[in-house]
């Protein structure tokens, strides 16, 4: 299985320079846009790695799967879906106008941007509280005690990230989100900001084909949020690109800017796939070669 990693990372590494690291948070620019690195963990307790799999990066937009299922958790299905649709959108990850239209009361889907802040807003808590309790659910569903953020990258997203402020006070005034907004965008920052490799990923992909069960058995939240998560990261995932990858891909899966792809099939595997260079989508184009391939040669596509 190793060799057939490597091979399949060797096949897509001339992709790195048909994308670009993401620019837009300074911070970013600084990930070597070489590192390629893939795990595959299966419920049967194999795991495969190869390449660069204990390079850290930054969970950034992976982190969304992560604070819907404590929202879920927190709050259940109905009310999280009260604030937040489970709709794709043909909008990139970053939009924000249709949040002004007369008609919207809530943002499209929990993967965007805006989404993902009202999810982050769900999540009990006062000021660093909301931020620990996300971090300790991570480091449960990794089951890696030492995962953390990464400082600079955290306070430059905070320092540039004016879109999304923007997003977020348009979203107060709208009513769409209750609470402090800079507390809400702290924690969304810093969520963004948290430092995972691809085996960590490839654990949180495993965890929810586990139906939400530790490898110990032990159930964290239960199956209706398995299928949700699943059914969410398959229809928006992987931003106005979802489409296109679950029908060239078929494995339900959410990137992140710093190169990340966390996929999941359910009842089978869990899949981290990291490569910094990113298409005009936001989403790592080395790693979605990747996730193509794989998919192929493993005939894993779930549709
Ligand atoms: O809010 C942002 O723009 C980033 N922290 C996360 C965006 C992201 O990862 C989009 N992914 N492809």
């Amino acid at each position: 299985m190793e060799k057939i990693l490597n091979k399949i990372i060797d096949n897509n590494r001339y992709l790195i320079k048909e994308g670009a690291v993401a620019d837009y948070i300074p911070a970013l620019l600084k990930a070597n846009p070489n590192h390629i690195g893939i795990c595959v963990m299966d419920v049967d307790g194999n795991i495969y790695k190869a390449g660069d799999y204990t390079e850290k990066f930054t969970i950034q937009s992976i982190s969304k799967v992560m604070s819907l299922m404590l929202a879920l958790i927190d709050n259940g299905e109905d009310q999280v879906f009260k604030k937040i649709d489970y709709e794709p959108t043909e909008e990139p990850f970053n939009t924000l106008f249709k949040l002004d239209f007369p008609h919207t009361i809530k943002p499209s889907n929990p993967m965007i941007n805006s989404g993902a802040i009202v999810t982050t807003s769900l999540i009990k808590g006062e000021g660093e509280e909301r931020f620990n309790r996300l971090l300790t659910l991570i480091r449960t569903v990794t089951e890696n005690p030492n995962i953390s953020y990464n400082e600079e990258v955290y306070l430059s997203e905070k320092e540039t990230g004016n879109k999304n402020r923007a997003m977020a006070y348009l979203m107060k005034s709208r009513g769409f989100i209750e609470g402090d907004v800079e507390d809400i965008l702290d924690t969304y920052f810093k969520q963004c900001s948290i430092e995972v490799t691809a085996v960590d990923i490839a654990r949180i992909g495993l965890f929810i084909a586990n139906r939400c069960k530790l490898s110990k058995g032990d159930r964290i939240c239960d199956n209706k949020t398995a299928s949700i998560l699943t059914a969410i990261m398959a229809t928006c995932g992987m931003y106005n690109f979802s489409g296109e990858y679950a029908s060239t891909v078929g494995i339900p899966s959410k990137s992140g800017v710093g190169g990340g792809i966390l996929g999941t099939i359910p009842y089978k595997m869990g899949i981290g796939v990291f490569s910094p260079a990113l298409d005009q989508y936001g989403n790592s184009i080395a790693g979605y070669g990747i996730m193509a391939d794989l998919s192929k040669e493993l005939n894993l596509n779930i549709f």
